[in-house]
């Protein structure tokens, strides 16, 4: 995919780069002439992560975002920080209805993104810069079997808008996108159920699953000056799913 935007200069980081949606995003955003610091949170998942593309180097480093300790570590390595891209996520399903486990998928998909957000502030402040969650089409339905994922992603969706309006006043933008389904590591369970898989098919306007790198071209743009006048925006990235 050929871009026309032009990020070089800009410092770009990732978390949950190493895999899926946020490795296509990290791609898409190198591609587009970013420096790009992609995280993962176990040391596997980044020795998986082929590192070299024809665009240049990932800088891959280690992140828990439920750690502060993890996260001030990270923060004292950027030399400077353009775009957090707030991309890390897990679903554990039903476990989910269990209280202590609900809990843990806040703890990640919500407030993960606050504490990222909230550590890179001043960086980005600096830059006026700006902020990417990833949401999802469960922001707008509620999924049956994934409480937790429902409430956190709906929760990402009213957290890019408050802060969209707290922090314009520092020249950052804050906007999201709410993927359908993407065929990544997280999504497999329901791609591999014959019978979930094809409902899900049946379903999506455009005829097929997406793949990461139909996230990354949203993704480069609303990081992009080609979006200097969009903020507080959840841009739904799923073949029309949530339209149908
Ligand atoms: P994935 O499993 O490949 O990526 C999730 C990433 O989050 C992994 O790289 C993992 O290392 C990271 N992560 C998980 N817990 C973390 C923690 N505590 N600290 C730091 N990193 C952590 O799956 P996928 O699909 O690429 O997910 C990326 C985002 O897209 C997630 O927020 C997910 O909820 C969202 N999404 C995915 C959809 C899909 O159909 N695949 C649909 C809608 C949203």
């Amino acid at each position: 995919m050929a871009w026309s935007v032009d990020l070089s200069g800009r410092r770009a980081l990732v978390t949950g780069g190493a895999s899926g949606i946020g490795h296509a995003i990290a791609l898409g955003l190198l591609e587009a002439g970013a420096r790009v610091t992609a995280t993962a949170r176990t040391k596997a998942s980044l020795e998986a992560c082929a590192a070299e593309t024809p665009h240049g180097p990932l800088d891959l480093r280690r992140l828990d975002v439920t750690n502060p300790i993890s996260i001030d570590g990270l923060m004292e390595e950027l030399d400077g920080l353009d775009i957090l891209v707030n991309n890390a996520g897990e679903v554990r399903g039903g476990l989910e209805f269990q209280p202590d486990q609900f809990a843990d998928v806040i703890n990640v998909n919500l407030m993960g993104v606050q504490r990222m957000s909230h550590a890179c502030l001043p960086k980005l402040a600096l830059a006026k810069g700006c902020i990417l969650n990833i949401a999802s089409m469960w922001s707008y339905f509620g999924a049956p079997h994934a409480p937790a994922y429902t409430a956190s992603k709906t929760g990402v969706v009213g957290l890019t808008r408050s802060l969209a309006h707290a922090w314009a006043e520092h020249g950052i933008r804050v906007n999201a996108i709410a993927p359908g389904w993407i065929e990544t590591k997280l999504s497999r369970p329901a791609r591999e159920d014959p019978e979930r898989n094809r409902a899900i098919g049946a379903r999506i306007p455009l005829g097929r699953w997406g793949v990461p790198s139909d996230v990354a071209g949203a993704a480069v743009f609303l990081c992009s000056p080609a979006a200097a006048y969009v903020t507080g925006a959840t841009l739904a990235v799923d073949g029309g799913y949530t339209a149908a």
